[in-house]
């Protein structure tokens, strides 16, 4: 075959050769996406038109002390960075007693629209009569969830507009992260709305607004251990109460603040096989609740300002089990390496690795800057993007270094002269 056509129902090899026949990729550019298939026959089960699998390097942060118990906690992240900064944050934490972490029930809310309502009230009353044999019919369609203490626990209706009313139900999903089962439940009661209710319902899906699966993590930080080599702790706290305040003020800076607290939870996320795009609307839409789009985190200082104390809140939308968690092994090594046992173990240390992510951010930013913890880091990207070999890089880093360089042609121009002067 020569074309690309039922590209899905060409075996692995198939696929390849299709891409070789077309022309789209080289013999080395094949034999590169072969070598990083590490397992063809999962992939082909994971996702359509399965080609390779894409690493990510995968690393451990370390310190993290939470609620008096010691965890290593894989992060998964192309940043280069992020686990320093959070092995950085976490140690802060860790001498000044851990955190502290709090976890709600883990309900997920599932919204049935209704468009065209004639008369919303009317709508309410009927739905709400109906409460129990909705939720009964919601967990009929998932009966192993109820088993294992879980399902539909209570509804509510909400006004969006004179014509439109959203049914949320809120689903307890237990250690599930739970799309499917309750996008499945949700479907049924539908059905049998369609049949009861002459007003049309327009869609029924999972929200992402997990806002009653919360997770917080409290740190009280004596501001002795803030302090940088040019400005004192106390001077530290200070300034991370004022970008903590700022956070509350300025979308603009909140939506960088939050991006620093979701690159930790991003990297656990995707090294305990969740769904990071959940994870990440959650987040921000729970950031704008109050109204405007706010900082997650705030930062306090107390007790006459010899304690600065940070506190985060987050949805946590996250599973223990089902989705990748068991078809992906590495998942269940890292859930083995971090020895979390539960969702509400693995929410309490995501909402601590984001705190921590955020203070080693804050630290950095409002003394040296973020650019001087970085540039190491950063500039071995550069170097291995200029086409150094691994064992190359270190003296070229150090080279850039002396001549206080960052850009790909200076790492180029050294990377030549180093391959020059070995010929
Ligand atoms: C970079 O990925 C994240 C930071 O910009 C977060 C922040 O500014 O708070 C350092």
């Amino acid at each position: 075959m020569t074309n690309l056509s039922k590209f899905y129902q060409k075996t692995w090899m198939q696929r390849l050769q299709a891409l070789m026949d077309q022309q789209l990729i080289s013999v080395e550019q094949r034999q590169l996406l072969e070598k990083s298939a590490t397992d063809p026959a999962v992939g082909d089960q994971q996702i359509e038109n399965y080609l390779t699998h894409y690493g990510l390097p995968e690393g451990l942060a370390f310190h993290y002390l939470i609620d008096q118990r010691r965890y290593l906690v894989p992060m998964v992240t192309e940043e280069p960075s992020v686990i320093a900064a959070s092995s950085h944050g976490a140690a802060i934490v860790e001498k000044s007693g851990g955190f502290y972490t709090k976890v709600t029930d883990h309900l997920l809310w599932g919204q049935i629209v209704f468009e065209q309502v004639a008369n919303a009230e009317k709508l309410k009353s009927l739905l709400e009569q109906q409460q129990e044999k909705l939720l009964q019919i919601a967990n009929q369609a998932h009966p192993s969830l109820q088993q294992r203490g879980g399902g539909a626990r209570y509804l509510r209706v909400r006004f969006l507009a004179s014509d439109l009313v959203s049914l949320d139900l809120a689903i307890d999903t237990q250690q599930a992260m739970g799309a499917n089962m309750v996008n499945s439940m949700l479907e049924a009661v539908a059905d049998y709305l369609r049949e009861q209710v002459s007003t049309p319902v327009l869609l029924s899906v999972l929200s992402n607004l997990a806002d009653q699966a919360l997770a917080t993590a409290v740190c009280r930080i004596p501001v002795e251990l803030l302090a940088r080599p040019q400005i004192t702790g106390q001077q530290v706290a200070q300034k991370m109460a004022a970008a903590s305040r700022l956070a509350q003020l300025d979308p603009y800076r909140a939506a960088t603040h939050n991006k620093g607290i979701m690159n930790g939870v991003d990297a656990v996320a995707i090294a305990m096989g969740n769904d990071w795009r959940a994870i990440e609307s959650a987040a921000h839409a729970f950031a704008v609740k109050k109204g405007n789009y706010r900082g997650l985190s705030q930062w306090q200082l107390k007790n006459d300002e010899s304690v600065l104390e940070g506190t985060l809140t987050l949805p946590l939308p996250v599973g223990f089990v089902g989705g990748s968690t068991k078809i992906v092994p590495l998942v269940q090594l890292n859930h083995h390496l971090a020895a979390i046992k539960s969702v509400g173990e693995l929410e309490k240390v995501m909402v601590s690795v984001g705190l921590a992510q955020n203070l080693a951010a804050l630290q950095a930013l409002v003394s040296e800057g973020i650019q001087q913890g970085h540039m190491r880091l950063q500039l071995r990207a550069t170097v291995l993007a200029a086409g150094a070999q691994p064992a190359e890089v270190a003296t070229i880093v150090t080279k850039m270094q002396q001549l206080q360089r960052t850009d790909l042609a200076t790492a180029q121009n050294l990377l030549a002269k180093e391959h020059e002067g070995e010929h």
